[in-house]
């Protein structure tokens, strides 16, 4: 994140030895003074106001605060997820002020925050250094914790989302997670990319003016909250998937028709309509049960699996080869259980419908005629996640 401030800098020393400083450096140097002193006083005019008092923004950490509007937004929205779960726990990665009003609203918000600006020690054992350089040097008593996350990257760049993005899935708890990403509009590729995330209408602001769009991501379907999902990019998702998975061989190319896709993200709007974060639902049939495994159908597998995977693993599974993936069975939250090595395959069938075979899972679910499953890609793990989500019991 770049600003006027980056380009102040110290020019060699002139013939009398007496270090000087260009008048351009001069003056973006009392830009920056100026602009910490008005930072101590609007913190002490916030704390008269019982507004959140912030430590003064300290732009060589790349820090910039929300303002008041935004930094309650979202942490309005975290409280009600945290209403919606049965033991909530939020980790803040590097959003110090969303830390300060959660814990403003609510006192005993269980939010812990990640930070690498050792002032925010102020917060005793809710404070974890944090160094996006190391993306997975934390207590191994975080690791899959938290099922909401909220992060703010340093830097717009590839290198350090790739980086928060290994932090996230090591502090993710199997199963529903909530995701929140506050970013530069710039990033929104790769946070569909990295994260299966999606941008929400609602736009983040801070306290001082930057030059970048902000944009905050979800991977959870927000509802009218947030200004809602921005409808637009699903379709374009949509779109590159097919295309790059439309490359396989000549004689198997299929043809996006205008009439077959204005049907498919008809079928799409209905799908995130109704499941938040299972995208792919269906009841389980008696041929499924003897054979130990369910099939996909095409559609959904793209859009929901294929679309995270690599174009080589991608292109594998269109050429007939069975794909070996991880998968969790997330029915019980408390005790997710892990299908892992040769247990689950992924393979093309003659009408393009893929078959999911697990017959561990089989055996250990005792699947009954109708009983209704859900499944999605988990990208941050990059494992198939799979829950029973009712029975048919005579
Ligand atoms: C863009 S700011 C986000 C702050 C957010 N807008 C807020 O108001 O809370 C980025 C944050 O990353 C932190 N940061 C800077 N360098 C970091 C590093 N190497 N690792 C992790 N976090 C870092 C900064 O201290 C800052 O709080």
């Amino acid at each position: 994140m770049e600003t006027a401030k980056d380009t102040v800098a110290v020019l060699p020393a002139g013939d009398d030895d007496t270090p000087t400083l260009s008048s351009h450096a001069l003056e973006a140097l009392k830009e920056f003074l100026a602009e910490q002193s008005r930072a101590v006083e609007e913190a002490s005019s916030a704390a008269a106001e019982d507004d959140v008092a912030l430590v003064s923004e300290d732009w060589r950490l790349s820090q910039f605060w929300y303002n008041r509007e935004t930094a309650e937004t979202v942490a309005n929205e975290v409280l009600n997820l945290c209403r919606s779960i049965d033991s909530p726990a939020i980790a803040c990665i590097a959003c110090p002020t969303l830390y300060a009003y959660l814990k403003k609203i609510d006192p005993n918000a269980p939010a812990q925050i990640l930070e690498y600006d050792k002032r925010f020690e102020q917060y005793g054992s809710e404070f974890t250094f944090y160094d996006y350089n190391l993306p997975e040097d934390l207590p191994s008593s975080m690791k899959h914790s938290y099922p909401i996350i909220v992060a703010d990257p340093p830097y717009l760049s590839q290198e350090c989302l790739e980086k928060v993005a290994k932090t996230i899935s090591f502090l993710t708890k199997p199963g529903q997670a909530y995701l929140l990403l506050l970013t530069g509009e710039v990033q929104s590729g790769r946070a569909s990319e990295l994260l299966g995330l999606r941008p929400c209408s609602f736009r983040p602001d801070h306290s001082s003016k930057l030059g970048n769009e902000f944009r905050l991501f979800t991977n959870y379907d927000p509802g009218t909250r947030l200004g809602g999902w921005e409808q637009v990019c699903m379709y374009s998702g949509f779109a590159l998937s097919y295309s790059f998975l439309s490359m396989g061989k000549p004689s198997e190319k299929r043809l996006l028709t205008p009439l077959n896709y204005s049907c498919i993200c008809n079928c799409h709007a209905q799908f995130v309509a109704q499941f938040s974060y299972i995208q792919i639902k269906k009841k389980i049939t008696r041929d499924e049960i003897v054979l130990g495994k369910v099939v996909i159908p095409f559609f959904e597998t793209f859009e929901y699996i294929l679309r995270y995977w690599t174009l080589d693993t991608a292109q594998s599974l269109e050429d007939g080869y069975g794909v070996l993936v991880d998968m969790w069975d997330v029915t019980e939250e408390n005790a997710p259980k892990k299908y892992a090595g040769e247990s689950v395959c992924l393979r093309k069938l003659y009408n393009d419908d893929v078959s999911l075979i697990c017959i561990e899972l089989f055996n250990d679910r005792g699947f009954g005629d109708g009983d209704e499953i859900g499944l999605y890609w988990d990208p941050r793990s990059s494992c198939l996640m799979f829950k029973l989500l009712s029975e048919i019991r005579a």
